[in-house]
């Protein structure tokens, strides 16, 4: 009955990962969406550091009197770190779990096929990764020997969707979110539904590599690192020219490194490896295709 007050029915969220996104994420569940928070990383220190931000972040909206004292006490007390036995335990009874880990797909096949062991299948599987195929993830969530074709491979990997956060968490206003081939039109909506009540704008992509968002972002900082090799302009140049030039938060080298450069490399790395020409095998002229044909 509780899960038709609100078009979500997320009761109880699982967060996996205390990062700055899923550090980002569990605040504005908690703090915007008002839902208790489950949350769990295998590093004590990384959960230290996210809740000293969290509470700096909470104050200062206190001072400048968007929230009172009250509600940001009630934000904090909603969420709730777990240890890995509890953590298990917990994410049985979320009604969504967002797995926010580093840029690993062996990663989180792993963590989404013990999901899928210890969930509900009406459980949502989210992912925060920026460019990895949701697709390939929620194949994981299928149990072994189980035909991904089958009714239960179906439901196992129905519930799996993307919802990709922006950083900061707080300040970014957008979430992407992306429907792999088996995601159901509930699992979309619900999780559409869930990031409105978190304060945020939803776009729809694809599942290509790097959605729309990296996709996009990627080559462009990519040319800026390139010209800062090649010598064209100094790092603060270049920056400025996109800052002042085209009203930029960020010059691209500042928001590389905002990122995280090992980030950018992972999703580069996945642009890459996602390009339909290699994977057919069209490398270049050592392979007689490439965007010319050869006769090798
Ligand atoms: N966490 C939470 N809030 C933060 C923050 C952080 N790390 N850093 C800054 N903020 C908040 C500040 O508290 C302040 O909030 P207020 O308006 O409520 O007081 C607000 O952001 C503005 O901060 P400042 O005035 O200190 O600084 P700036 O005006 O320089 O803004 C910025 C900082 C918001 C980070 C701005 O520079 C910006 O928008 N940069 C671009 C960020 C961006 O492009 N993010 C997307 C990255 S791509 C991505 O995440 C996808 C992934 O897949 C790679």
């Amino acid at each position: 009955m509780a899960a038709n007050l609100v078009p979500h029915g997320i009761r109880r969220l699982g967060v996996l990962g205390a990062g700055q996104m899923g550090m980002g994420i569990a605040l504005v569940s908690a703090l915007r969406a008002k839902v208790p928070v489950l949350l769990y990383d295998r590093s004590p220190e990384q959960v230290t550091k996210g809740f000293s931000l969290v509470d700096k972040l909470l104050l200062k909206d206190v001072n400048k009197g968007r929230i009172t004292s009250e509600e940001a006490k009630e934000a904090r007390d909603r969420i709730q770190v777990v240890g890995q036995e509890a953590a298990l335990q917990g994410m049985r009874d979320a009604d969504m779990v967002v797995e926010a880990v580093s840029e690993n797909l062996g990663l989180k096949q792993k963590i989404f096929a013990e999901l899928g062991r210890v969930c509900s299948d009406k459980t949502i599987l989210a992912s925060n990764t920026s460019s990895i195929s949701i697709t390939k993830i929620a194949s994981s969530v299928i149990p072994e020997g189980v035909a991904a074709s089958s009714e239960v491979g179906k439901k196992a990997a129905e519930r799996v969707v993307g919802l990709h956060f922006f950083n900061p968490v707080p300040v970014m206003k957008l979430v992407e979110l992306i429907s792999a081939l088996q995601t159901s039109p509930d699992t979309l909506e619900r999780s559409r539904s869930f990031a409105v009540a978190c304060g945020k704008t939803v776009t729809v992509s694809k599942d290509v590599p790097g959605f729309v968002s990296n996709a996009l972002l990627m080559p462009f900082l990519n040319e800026a690192i390139m010209h800062l090799e090649k010598g064209v302009a100094t790092r603060d140049d270049i920056d400025t020219t996109l800052k002042l030039g085209m009203a930029h938060p960020m010059g691209p080298l500042q928001l590389a490194d905002f990122i995280g450069l090992d980030t950018c490399l992972a999703i580069q790395q996945t642009l890459y490896e996602g390009t339909e020409m290699v994977d057919a095998g069209w490398l270049g002229r050592k392979s007689g295709k490439g965007f010319y044909e050869y006769d090798n």
